[in-house]
């Protein structure tokens, strides 16, 4: 019988090839490396001594070096067992737990019929492609432009523009010879009992094709151009061709990319491509929902330990959190998830436009484990002042623990876990005392003295186990400092206005102070007058790379009272404010790590008042800087569809 290929893709996707390969050989442990699904046996096809048989889980395939053999998991059982290939067919599928298809010409129809749907959606997604680029196209080309995308990047992520109207697309396809039931079965038009005359679903979107693992687009994303629309983003239905929770947008690209480094889940459509346009392109996001089992198996056949970046807000964390609850009984050995938080308000595309591909990569070089974000979510912000509390932790992570089907797996975060409440509250008693969560403690190596364990019991503030998760790489410019030197270059007379201030600066980023030491040296010999002048001084001082990171960072930002082009007036303003934030900013980090520190030395309700209102206060500083800098018009997230 004919199978359909969409009935092999899947079980094929479903049962790992090493899973197959592995019921008739042993794996060489030492060659083998389980969490990338990589593996090395002796070659069952012919006799050899050293390994030279490989599979692959994430190309599906094998291949022996020594005598040349090779294919997929149908392949392997043929000709091994001498069966035929659907005899293959039916076993493997017996390990996917998929029922065979029917042998009946129905299926045979259908399946001819979902090729035609391709077909459809195929010239949909032309028809997008050309309107956006066409005259009707121009509003959504600018909103593009607008948000940096590259006219390249229109095109490799085959982005269209449907027209505002009812039936564009209806006629196009009409015309095309595509019947009215295609387009229903499409999700391409709305129908319904109460409609008598179908019509475009997609209406003045910029539309975002949705491929699935060959490149085959089987659904569209499209987003408002506008903000007063009630659906931000509008996705096709589920179809015939489209289960959303089995699909990640932009699998097939990440995963020819995921050699580069751990696949990263990110939520949106924008950030992916954002993110690609960087060059980061081992990025996928789900549809518009919560991240699904289905769809954590389809990123771990990717990867072992794909990173899951969320937006740094609370819908942001909240999602981070259910995705660990998803996870945690399904993690193995070598098979597990990293968190990425990003900072207080910002999503990747954020990130990436305002601090480049750096912070990017910094982001991901600080992912936290997935038991470092269970720590997290049960301890922060929360006082464990009684013995019942404390055992109450207890008890919750012996329950996750307990979650884990892999014994092994089990068995250490039971043991890593209990570790950490152990070193968390200390072995000093201190009656009556006030332990707060947040921190993560790591497992105390011994070096468990009193100073470690009151850091554990009063593991600081939730804002300080925040920046601990988004913490930077050193290298990385804060937009602050890069703003207040960009404007001492670019408007020399500011140099001489605010001499003093420029000399007391406290400054974190060695670039930036290397750069500020140019400015001074530069006044000394009397060339900080110019622009040009300043410029060459620091080129000559070998810094004209770090000034054109600082540069381009204060550009990415917006922050164009620094640059070169504004008046003078404008400089100095925006100079004087960002000097005054940063100030303030420093002065009150300052401060609450001392309060931090008195409150864990001495748990009173005083100490515990005075750290609350210098976080309040630094969330005012922060809240203030981010208006200016127009971070905070950076849209409420409108409720989802
Ligand atoms: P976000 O609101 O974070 O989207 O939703 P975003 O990518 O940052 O959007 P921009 O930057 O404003 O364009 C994340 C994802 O949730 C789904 C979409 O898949 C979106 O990419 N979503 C969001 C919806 O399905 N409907 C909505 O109304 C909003
Ligand atoms: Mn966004």
């Amino acid at each position: 019988m004919r199978f359909s290929n969409s009935f092999l893709d899947e079980i094929r996707d479903r049962v790992p090839i090493s899973q197959v390969v592995g019921t008739r050989v042993t794996f060489d442990k030492r060659k083998s490396n389980p969490g990338r699904g990589d593996f090395w046996a002796c070659c069952p096809f012919h006799g050899e001594k050293t390994p030279s048989f490989h599979c692959e889980d994430r190309k599906g395939r094998y291949h022996c070096f020594g005598c040349g053999v090779s294919g997929d998991h149908f392949r392997f059982l043929s000709e091994l067992d001498g069966i035929s290939f659907p005899e293959a067919v039916e076993r493997v599928a017996e390990m996917a737990g998929v029922p065979m298809p029917a042998r009946d010409p129905e299926a045979e129809k259908k399946d001819k019929e979902r090729a035609s749907l391709t077909d459809v959606m195929e010239m949909a997604a032309q028809f997008f492609q050309d309107c956006l680029q066409g005259p009707k196209g121009a509003e959504a080309r600018a909103y593009l432009r607008g948000r940096g995308i590259a006219s390249v990047t229109q095109q490799t992520f085959r982005l269209g523009f449907s027209p505002d109207s009812r039936n564009a697309l209806k006629e196009f396809l009409a015309g095309r010879g595509v019947a009215k039931e295609q387009m229903e079965a499409c999700g391409l038009v709305v129908v319904g009992p109460d409609i008598p005359v179908s019509y475009d679903r997609f209406r003045g979107r910029v539309m975002f094709p949705i491929e699935d693992t060959r490149g085959r687009v089987i659904a569209f994303g499209g987003r408002a151009l506008s903000s007063d629309v009630p659906a931000k983003y509008l996705n096709s239905p589920d179809t015939e061709l489209f289960h959303k929770g089995n699909v990640l947008y932009n699998h097939a690209r990440a995963r020819r990319a995921a050699k580069d480094g751990p696949v990263i889940a990110v939520e949106g459509y924008m950030d992916v491509i954002a993110l690609a346009q960087a060059g980061v392109e081992n990025v996928v996001a789900p549809l518009g929902t919560a991240l699904t089992e289905n769809q954590l198996e389809l990123l771990w056949r990717m990867t072992g330990e794909p990173v899951l970046c969320f937006d740094g807000d609370n819908a942001g964390l909240r999602a981070a959190w259910r995705a660990a609850d998803l996870a945690l009984p399904l993690v193995q050995p070598g098979r597990s998830l990293r968190f990425a938080l990003l900072p207080q308000g910002k999503d990747p595309d954020d990130l990436v436009r305002e601090e480049g591909r750096e912070a990017v990569d910094a982001l991901m070089a600080a992912a936290r484990p997935l038991a470092d974000l269970l720590w997290m979510r049960e301890t922060s912000g929360r006082v464990f002042d009684t013995p019942e509390r404390r055992a109450e932790l207890e008890q919750t992570f012996r329950e996750l623990a307990n979650r884990i089907r892999d014994e092994n797996v089990r068995r250490h975060y039971a043991q890593e876990l209990r570790e950490r409440v152990q070193s968390f509250f200390g072995s000093s008693r201190q009656p009556g005392g006030r332990q707060r969560g947040g921190g993560f403690p790591h497992r105390a190596g011994g070096a468990q003295g009193r100073h470690g364990a009151a850091a554990g019991r009063f593991a600081v503030s939730e804002s300080l186990a925040r920046s601990a998760l988004v913490k930077r790489a050193a290298g990385v410019m804060p937009l602050r400092e890069a703003a207040i030197i960009v404007a001492l270059v670019n408007h020399p007379a500011l140099i001489d206005e605010q001499f003093d201030q420029m000399d007391k600066l406290s400054l974190a980023s060695p670039d930036l102070k290397s750069l500020r030491a140019a400015l001074l040296d530069a006044v000394a010999h009397d060339v900080a007058h110019e622009r040009e002048a300043l410029s060459a001084a620091i080129a000559a001082a070998g810094l004209g790379e770090v000034l054109e990171r600082a540069q381009a960072l204060v550009r990415r930002a917006n922050l164009w009272p620094a640059l070169p082009e504004a008046a003078f007036e404008d400089a100095r303003e925006a100079f004087l404010q960002a000097l005054h934030l940063h100030r303030s900013a420093g002065t009150l980090h300052r401060e609450l790590k001392a309060a931090e520190q008195a409150l864990a030395n001495e748990p009173t309700e005083e100490n515990y008042r005075h750290l609350v209102e210098i976080q309040a206060q630094l969330r005012n500083v922060q809240a203030t800087e981010a208006l200016i800098e127009g971070f905070g018009i950076l849209s409420g997230r409108a409720g989802r569809s």
